[in-house]
Parts: structure tokens; C-alpha cells; sequence
């Protein structure tokens, strides 16, 4: 094997010691049983190899590869592509500040450059303790508790700059934090294992999964017209509107049919497709009767 950015020879990674391996391959074992082909187990066999040194390693990507069949060219373009897999030793808790839009204008960019400041790291860095590496993520569909620090990926909701340095310090202290919905926190090798598939047997693990949030609720009901003190947002009535204001289309023109309610009286309907084929008599849904010659 040739190291191409260097052009040297690449040394074969070196082997797990005897009783690692031993107990990795009957871990991988049980991991391959539960596909139909071998290959597939790759993602759950990367997370076991990461929950025994805490990152991929050379040492790692080839045991996959041996267990499945694969080149270490394949295993290794598996292990780059996706980012829960860390390539290079990091902290026993990966600290992930969410500053992707709605969490950043929340207080995320605020809370991730505190962070950087606080514990003096970049992005991708961990501190000398080994106890944290910090990291921006992206959305973690938490949005409703924006913004979102995962650690290990477990929640920890509605944070603030000063909670987001408690929650650091308390971690590096190695002082228990909890998370604020979800599993109990552990660290991020237990994870790892757990994402490998083996059960996490832990007292509360099971039964904590949580839901949506308060607005993914809200919204809900105003979708489904439920909420009586919905606030609708109409459009403009027509007498209302400027007299250089864009004319009404020929479809609000139109006299409605019996039942249609006119657009903008669904509490929805601020946020909704207005005019669709379905609702268009003119235009309505389905095949023309040429096409359905
Ligand atoms: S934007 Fe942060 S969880 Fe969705």
C-alpha cells in the first residue's frame, strides 16, 4: 500500500491485541447476523470499533473490512463521508452547539463562540483533559427547544451561554449532568456501543425518548384548525389594498363553489399552498380526458 501525499510505502495497520480481537469478533458476530449480507452491518460495525478506541483508527477500519469482505478503501470512504464517526482521538464528551439558522438566531453562534472562548478550543478541538471536544453540528430536529447543545448526542435544551459553561465545567469536573429529555448521559465510547446496536441497559435509558415540543404542538393544532384562539393572518381585503396592488387572480375572482371557503379564512391558510389543481375547478386533479385516452 502506497501513502500517495507522501509517496512512501504505508505500513499495514498494526492488529487489535489477541483478547480485544477475540471479543470484538464476537461482537461483530452478532452485529452480522442481523443483516442479510455482511456489508450492510458496516455502519454498526464502524460504531463498535469506535466504542473500543473512541475514533476510527487504520486498526479499526481494517478489522471492519476483514469482518465483512470489504477493501479498506471501502470502509475508509464509509468512515470519512459520515461525521458521527471521528477520525483522530477526541474527548470523552463531544460537546455539539447546534448553530444552524433557527438554533444560531436563537443564541447558538452566541453560545458556540462562548464556548470557544471559555475553554479556549476551536472547532474539532478537545481540551487537554481529554474530557471535551467541542463542535458545531447541525440540526438535531430539536428545533422546538432551540438553541441545542448535544453532548454524546442526549439534549440539553433551551441552553444559554452561562448554562452551556456550567455544563462544561460540570463535565470536565466530572460532576453529573443530566440531560433534559432522553437516555442518561454516558460517555461518548458507551455510545458508541449502544449505536453499535447492543442494548443500553441502563435505568431510565428505555422509557426516556420525549416527543415534540411545545410549538411543533401548537403548530399542529393551527394545521389542523383545532385551536380556536388560532391568530389567522388574512390577506388584505381587496378595498384595503393600494390601488397599484397587484389585481386578484382569476381564481379568487371566481364565484366559489358551495363549501369552498374563500383564500385566507383556513387558520392555516397564511402558510399554505392557496391555490392548488385540486382546488381549481378550472384546472382540477388527475388525468385530462386526452391524456386518459
Ligand atoms: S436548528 Fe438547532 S435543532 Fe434545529
Amino acid at each position: 500500500m502506497t501513502d500517495v501525499s507522501l509517496g512512501m510505502p504505508q505500513l499495514p495497520a498494526p492488529d487489535y491485541p489477541p483478547e480485544v480481537r477475540a471479543r470484538l469478533e464476537a461482537d461483530a458476530a452478532e452485529i452480522i447476523s442481523r443483516y442479510p449480507g455482511a456489508r450492510s452491518a458496516l455502519l454498526p460495525l464502524l460504531h463498535l470499533v469506535q466504542s473500543e478506541e473512541g475514533h476510527v483508527t487504520r486498526t479499526g477500519m481494517a478489522f471492519c473490512a476483514q469482518q465483512l469482505g470489504l477493501t479498506t478503501a471501502e470502509v475508509n470512504a464509509v468512515a470519512t463521508f459520515y461525521t458521527m464517526y471521528r477520525r483522530k482521538p477526541s474527548g470523552d464528551y463531544q460537546v455539539g452547539v447546534c448553530t444552524n439558522t433557527l438554533c444560531a438566531v436563537m443564541g447558538g453562534d452566541a453560545i458556540f463562540e462562548t464556548l470557544q472562548e471559555h475553554l479556549a478550543l476551536g472547532n474539532d478541538e478537545t481540551t487537554e483533559d481529554g474530557k471535551v471536544t467541542l463542535e458545531h453540528i447541525e440540526c438535531n430536529a430539536a428545533c422546538d427547544f432551540a438553541p441545542v447543545v448535544m453532548v454524546n448526542w442526549e439534549f440539553f435544551d433551551n441552553q444559554t451561554p452561562e448554562s452551556a459553561i456550567r455544563l462544561v465545567d460540570d463535565l470536565r469536573a466530572g460532576r453529573e449532568v443530566e440531560p433534559t429529555r432522553g437516555a442518561p448521559l454516558c460517555t461518548f465510547k458507551e455510545t458508541a456501543r449502544i449505536l453499535a446496536g447492543f442494548p443500553d441497559q441502563r435505568e431510565g435509558a428505555v422509557a426516556a425518548s420525549g416527543g415534540a415540543g411545545p410549538a411543533s404542538l401548537v403548530g399542529l393544532r393551527y394545521a389542523k384548525g383545532e385551536n380556536p384562539q388560532a391568530r389567522v393572518v388574512h390577506p388584505r381585503p381587496v378595498s384595503a389594498q393600494p390601488e397599484d396592488a397587484a389585481p386578484r387572480t382569476t381564481d379568487e375572482a371566481a364565484p366559489r363553489t358551495p363549501g369552498e371557503q374563500p383564500p385566507g379564512t383556513h387558520p392555516s391558510s397564511h402558510d399554505a399552498p392557496q391555490e392548488t389543481s385540486a382546488s381549481d375547478p378550472a384546472h382540477p386533479a388527475g388525468p385530462t380526458a386526452e391524456e386518459g385516452e
